[in-house]
């Protein structure tokens, strides 16, 4: 291990993270009481222009008036390029801000935007006599930040987790999708012919180096990493290989733009009963190694080593937390 010791985020279910447009105040009372870990009220992108102002006071009005106890519940301003970002901080965590348990921060570019956001909701707290401190989603979801990406991800104790947020870093990156978070034909590539000339074509996840990108950054800092929207939210097969490539590679949890999509999420992102029994069983055999000196032994016809201890209490430890919540 480096001597750099990496602070990790405060332990919260981030499986499925449910998105609501705060214009939509009808949607709000089933978020509150749904199954999604953590929902957030969206101020920013599903909000249209004319409605921003109203869809803030609905968002101020929902965390007061709903029952969010069983639940993390985010709020999602506007950008730091907008005219909108300073009010929805100011109005939302003044006026409710002892409700909030996340900020949510679209479309960050530097470390420096963190920091302004950090100014800011610091300064809000102080003044309000806050307890609890509020914490920080960030979406990367533009080339920028995915450049700043390491530097961004280590700008404020505040920060929670990381985002990827396929459908803007597409369009920031001019990348040609076809729906938001699924997959392109385009790109694959062609085996070469075999004896009989046929080729085959394999299909990539085009998101692959970015995603896996921000769960190094987030790993390395500390954030918890979430994947992102998949659009097509007739498609529970195309989302749940989305949800399981983004858990392969790390990642905590996904977005659901739908409620359909909270289902699949949590189910992807939960331990499996015979994973949670063969962690249990690499606990014991490497305790049991250990109480003879061993660093490493064999657990049916594989080896095991002190790195697999590691995997194996991440993986006990998530699953107590989700019987806890239930
Ligand atoms: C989310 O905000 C996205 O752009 O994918
Ligand atoms: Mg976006």
């Amino acid at each position: 291990m480096s001597f750099t010791e990496i602070q990790e985020a405060a332990p919260r279910l981030n499986r499925s993270e449910l998105a609501v447009p705060a214009s939509e105040p009808r949607f709000f009372a089933k978020a509150a009481s749904g199954a999604a870990d953590i929902v957030f009220l969206d101020l920013e992108d599903a909000v249209a222009p004319d409605a921003k102002e109203q869809a803030r006071k609905n968002a101020i009005a929902a965390l007061h008036d709903l029952d969010w106890s069983k639940k993390t519940v985010s709020v999602r301003v506007n950008g730091l390029d907008t005219k909108w970002m300073y009010r929805d901080v100011v109005d939302v965590v003044e006026q409710a801000g002892d409700k909030l348990d996340l900020l949510m921060i679209p479309k960050v570019g530097t470390a420096a935007d963190v920091y302004a956001l950090d100014m800011l909701v610091t300064q809000i707290e102080r003044a309000k006599n806050y307890s609890r401190r509020i914490g920080f989603e960030l979406i990367i979801e533009t080339a920028l930040g995915m450049a700043n990406i390491h530097a961004i991800a280590a700008a404020s104790k505040r920060i929670e987790s990381l985002h990827f947020g396929v459908a803007d870093y597409s369009a920031s990156i001019r990348a040609r999708t076809t729906n938001i978070g699924g997959a392109n034909p385009d790109y694959a590539v062609l085996t070469d012919p075999d004896e009989a000339g046929a080729r085959a074509r394999h299909w990539g996840d085009p998101f692959h180096y970015a995603l896996a990108r921000l769960v190094g950054a987030a790993r390395a800092n500390g954030p918890r990493p979430v994947d992102g929207p998949f659009g097509d939210f007739s498609d529970a097969e195309g989302y749940r290989a989305a949800a399981r490539r983004a858990a392969a590679l790390g990642c905590e949890g996904k977005w659901a733009i739908h409620p359909s999509q909270i289902d699949l999420a949590n189910a992807q992102f939960t331990p499996s009963a015979p994973e949670i029994a063969r962690a249990e069983r690499i606990l014991a055999a490497m305790a049991e190694a250990q109480r003879q000196g061993q660093g490493a032994v064999t657990l049916d016809g594989r080896l095991i080593d002190i790195a697999s201890i590691r995997q194996a209490e991440a993986l006990v430890k998530k699953a107590q937390a989700i019987a806890a919540a239930r």
